[in-house]
C-alpha cells in the first residue's frame, strides 16, 4: 500500500506520519513543497505518486485570520480538497480527510451527530464545510473524520499555550461558556490507522464512505481544560495560582466560535468498532511523556 500524506508538519499530520509508517509506504509532503491552493500542482502530485490512499491533514487553520483572508482560506480548505478528491478518484485511491466541529453553530445542547445540519459561524467553518462537500461530490471513496479541539505535545495548540502562560503569569482568564471535547492528535492518528486497516482490507471499501465524528469521550469548557492542565503541572514549574472563568463576551475574537462543540461518536463505534477514552485520561498520558 502507498499512502500520500499531505500536511505532515501539522499536529495531526506529524502523528500520522509515524503511525502510518508500519502499514504502508508513506510519501509525506507539506507546504510549501505542495500548496493546497495550487490545484494543478495537486493533480500533478497525485498522478506522479499514484497512491492507493490519500490522507489530507493539511488545512488553513488560522480561524481568526481567516476572517480577513476569506479567498485564500476557501482556496486551501474548499477548492484544494475538492480537486485532491477528484485526482484521488482518477487514481483509484481512497481519500481520508479531516473536518471540524466549527461547521456547526453550537446552538444545540446535546452532542452533535453527523446528520445534524451544519451552519458555520465564520469563514474557516464555511470553507471546511465546502471542502467536505467537495470531497463527497467527487465520488471518491472517502472517510471524513470530524475533529474537535485538537491538542498534543507538538505544534500550536491550547495545551502548550496554557503551559507557557502558566509559567509566566500568576493568574489566567479563560473562557468558560464554550464546551467541547479536547482530543489528542496521537489518538486521531491511531484511530485513522485502525480505520484504514479495516477499510482497505474490506471487499467493499465504498460501504464505509461517509463522515465520522472522532473526538475524546466526555466534554469540558476551555476553562475546565485549562484548569486541569495547570493542576497537572508540577507546582515548581508554574507561577499560575488561579484560573478565572470568563465569558466569550469578555474575550472578543475576530471569528465567532460555537458555544457547544460536543461530538457524538456513536457512528465511529458502531461502524468501525473504535472509540476514544475520556479527554482527561488522554491529557494525563500526554503530560506523562518524558
Ligand atoms: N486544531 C484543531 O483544533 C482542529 C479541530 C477540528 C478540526 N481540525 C482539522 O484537522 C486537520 C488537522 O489540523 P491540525 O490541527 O493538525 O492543523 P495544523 O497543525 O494547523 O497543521 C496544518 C498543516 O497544513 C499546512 N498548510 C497550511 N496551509 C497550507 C497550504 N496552502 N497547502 C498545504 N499545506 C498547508 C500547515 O503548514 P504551515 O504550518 O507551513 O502553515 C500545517 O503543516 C485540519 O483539517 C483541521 O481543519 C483541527
Amino acid at each position: 500500500m502507498k499512502i500520500l500524506l499531505i500536511g505532515h508538519n501539522g499536529q495531526v499530520g506529524w502523528e500520522l506520519r509515524r503511525t502510518l509508517a508500519p502499514m504502508a509506504e508513506v510519501v509525506a509532503v507539506d507546504y510549501p513543497e505542495i500548496d493546497l491552493a495550487d490545484t494543478s500542482a495537486l493533480r500533478r502530485l497525485v498522478a506522479e505518486i499514484r497512491p492507493s490512499v490519500v490522507v489530507n491533514a493539511a488545512a488553513y487553520t488560522a480561524v481568526d485570520k481567516a476572517e480577513t483572508q476569506p479567498a485564500l482560506c476557501h482556496q486551501v480548505n474548499a477548492a484544494g480538497p475538492g480537486v485532491l478528491a477528484e485526482a484521488a478518484k482518477a487514481a483509484g485511491a481512497l481519500m481520508v480527510h479531516y473536518s471540524t466541529d466549527y461547521i456547526f453553530n453550537g446552538a444545540k445542547q446535546t452532542p452533535y451527530v453527523e446528520t445534524d445540519t451544519p451552519n458555520p459561524l465564520g469563514v474557516y467553518g464555511e470553507s471546511k464545510l465546502a471542502g467536505d462537500q467537495g470531497v463527497m461530490a467527487s465520488g471518491v471513496d472517502h472517510l471524513i473524520f470530524r475533529l474537535c479541539w485538537v491538542y498534543g505535545a507538538r505544534g500550536q495548540n491550547f495545551l502548550l499555550t496554557m503551559q507557557r502562560l502558566a509559567r509566566e503569569r500568576e493568574q489566567l482568564c479563560v473562557v468558560q461558556d464554550q464546551m467541547g471535547c479536547p482530543t489528542w492528535s496521537r489518538l486521531i492518528a491511531e484511530t485513522t490507522a485502525l480505520a484504514l486497516k479495516q477499510v482497505t482490507q474490506s471487499t467493499d471499501r465504498s460501504a464505509f464512505n461517509g463522515t465520522y465524528h472522532l473526538a475524546a469521550a466526555g466534554f469540558t469548557s476551555w476553562h475546565g481544560f485549562a484548569s486541569r492542565i495547570i493542576e497537572l503541572m508540577p507546582a515548581a514549574d508554574r507561577k499560575c495560582r488561579e484560573v478565572v472563568g470568563i465569558t466569550t463576551a469578555g474575550y472578543p475574537t475576530p471569528a465567532k466560535r460555537p458555544a457547544y462543540s460536543v461530538l457524538n461518536c456513536d457512528k465511529l463505534q458502531a461502524t468501525l468498532g473504535l472509540q476514544l477514552p475520556d479527554w482527561e485520561v488522554s491529557l494525563r498520558q500526554v503530560l506523562d511523556q518524558p
